[in-house]
């Protein structure tokens, strides 16, 4: 019998923001494997020898494009590029995403009651505004043609209060107290009401929205300690590895998913199941 695969995505075009980063390069491998054409918005390209380092340079199956996803115009002009070249996408990866690292400086983790309003209103215009402007430009694309499905990359910290306790042992290291930054949290959570106002905005159109929640991916850059508070308060024992979200990708982007939308995929090693 020649059942289809309903996670085949060959020759599907879509975009991920933030693509070279940590989580989006792993996306981006794992599409590109199964035959889709991954265009990469990011805010800065870098020359292709470094790119090849770290991806196999097909011009077929990769494209990158410099887009600063808070700029309205610089969407625009990675739309219009990658429109030219590939038509419109079938689906959007809303990965682009800033946070304030465990090795942040003093002034941007300190206490919530100083919590600078520049470093607040910078968070916000990645995390959030940058996914509404791609949202509006990209799933105004897809939506005029009747299908897509949009993928925006939440958090655990924009569905549960981040656990303060795994990061107190940095004022002993630093002398000063170290408060886990609250703009990342309230811009993360924001995007999970944007999901459902998209899912039930575009419902009859074909565009599907969901959100996809990872937990901590362990990176060389993390100290032991903040490994090791962290991995107690997680159910399954240990951080993510960065290729971990791949699975529930392939399914939000496919036809595997067709029925669903405005839903929140939790990938978290069980962090929220407390
Ligand atoms: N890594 C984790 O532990 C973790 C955990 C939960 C959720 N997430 C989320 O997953 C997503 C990816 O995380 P990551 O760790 O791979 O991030 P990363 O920092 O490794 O990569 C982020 C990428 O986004 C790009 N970017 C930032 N601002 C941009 C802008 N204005 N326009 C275009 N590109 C821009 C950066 O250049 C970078 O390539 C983020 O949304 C993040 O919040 C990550």
């Amino acid at each position: 019998m020649n059942r289809k695969d309903v996670f085949d995505l060959t020759d599907r075009v879509i975009v991920i923001t933030g693509g070279l980063g940590q989580i989006g390069r792993q996306f981006t491998l794992e599409l590109i494997d199964r035959g889709a054409k991954v265009a990469i918005f990011n805010r800065r390209i870098p020359e292709d020898a470094i790119l090849s380092e770290r991806f196999p340079l097909d011009p077929e199956r990769l494209a990158f494009f410099a887009v600063d996803i808070t700029k309205k115009a610089s969407v625009k002009a990675g739309l219009d590029a990658l429109v030219a070249r590939w038509g419109v996408p079938h689906v959007l990866v809303n990965n682009a995403g800033i946070d304030t690292q465990p090795s942040a400086p003093p002034e941007v983790s300190g206490p919530f009651e100083d919590f600078p309003e520049d470093v607040w209103r910078e968070v916000l215009e990645v995390n959030m505004t940058g996914t509404f402007l791609c949202c509006q430009a990209i799933g105004g694309a897809m939506a005029k043609l009747g299908r897509g499905s949009i993928i925006n990359v939440g958090s655990i910290y924009g569905m549960l209060s981040p656990v303060q306790d795994i990061y107190a042992y940095k004022e002993a290291i630093t002398g000063t107290p170290f408060i886990k930054p609250v703009a990342y949290c309230a811009s993360k959570s924001g995007l999970y009401n944007f999901t459902r106002y998209l899912a039930t905005y575009w419902g009859r159109k074909g565009v599907r929205a969901n959100i996809l929640t990872p937990s901590g991916v362990r990176r060389d850059t993390q100290d032991a300690q903040f490994q090791a508070n962290y991995c107690q308060r997680m159910p399954i024992g240990r951080m993510a590895e960065e290729d971990e979200f791949n699975g529930a990708l392939i399914f939000l982007a496919s036809d595997a998913s067709r029925y669903m939308t405005g839903s929140n995929l939790v990938v978290d090693g069980g962090w929220t199941a407390w």
